[in-house]
């Protein structure tokens, strides 16, 4: 029997993943929060965990160094990765919304819009048949219409927190965003009966969990 490897994104989503996944009988008895490995290993159900950056996790799925992986939704959109999304883990839930200090980006001909997302964002204005200028950047975004960077920005929000904070608010709402289970495509046909059997397993555990709620 092959190995099969899931990839997880170091920060925000690996506790509540690796929650899921205990509940689904699926444990690495080597992990540790404090250590600094990056691989661990389930030998027995010939499993593999890898812990990459949030950002290359579509990367690792895509290209079939992993077979599974846990990413959040707009991570993967921004990625474009071409894999199949097979489970909505439904926590890391938030969602996608233009924001900024007021409405009059909607009045320039080409808004310049700071993101950590400008796939997403430039896809968002196509579909609205809106031109704009998009500014990549690492973090803090909502920082960029304040200082004048930007006219506005396109980020997740989740509790609000960080808009409100900084006198920011939320002009439009572009989806919802939450943790999904990926799987490289070759992978799920030539693993089928492996990979099937983890989803099956997940599955049923978020879906437990929704009853629950
Ligand atoms: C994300 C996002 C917002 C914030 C939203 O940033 O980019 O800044 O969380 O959360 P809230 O609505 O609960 O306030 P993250 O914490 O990942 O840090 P970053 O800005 O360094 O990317």
């Amino acid at each position: 029997m092959n190995y099969v490897t899931i990839a997880l994104g170091k920060g925000r989503l690996v506790e509540e993943t690796l929650s899921i996944l205990e509940e689904a009988g699926i444990v690495f008895p080597d992990f540790s929060k404090k250590s600094r490995k990056l691989i661990f290993e389930n030998k027995r159900q010939q499993l593999r965990m890898v812990l990459v950056k949030a950002s290359d996790v579509p990367t690792y799925v895509e290209r079939g160094a992993a077979d599974l992986g846990v990413v959040g939704k707009d991570t993967l959109l921004e990625s474009q990765a071409k894999v199949y999304e097979v489970v909505d883990l439904g926590f890391g839930i938030c969602k996608f919304a233009v924001a900024g200090l007021n409405a009059s980006y909607q009045n320039k001909a080409k808004p310049i819009i700071a993101t950590k997302y400008p796939n997403v964002a430039k896809a968002y204005f196509q579909e609205k048949g809106q031109s704009i200028e998009t500014i990549k950047l690492n973090g803090s975004v909502e920082l960029a219409p304040l200082i004048g960077l930007s006219d506005c920005i396109v980020d997740i929000v989740e509790t609000g927190k960080t808009l409100k904070e900084n006198g920011l608010q939320v002009y439009e709402e572009i989806s919802y965003v939450s943790a999904r289970l990926i799987a490289n495509r070759a992978s799920f046909k030539t693993k089928f009966t492996q990979i099937g059997e983890l989803i099956n397993s997940i599955q049923e555990v978020v879906d437990q969990r929704g009853e629950r709620s």
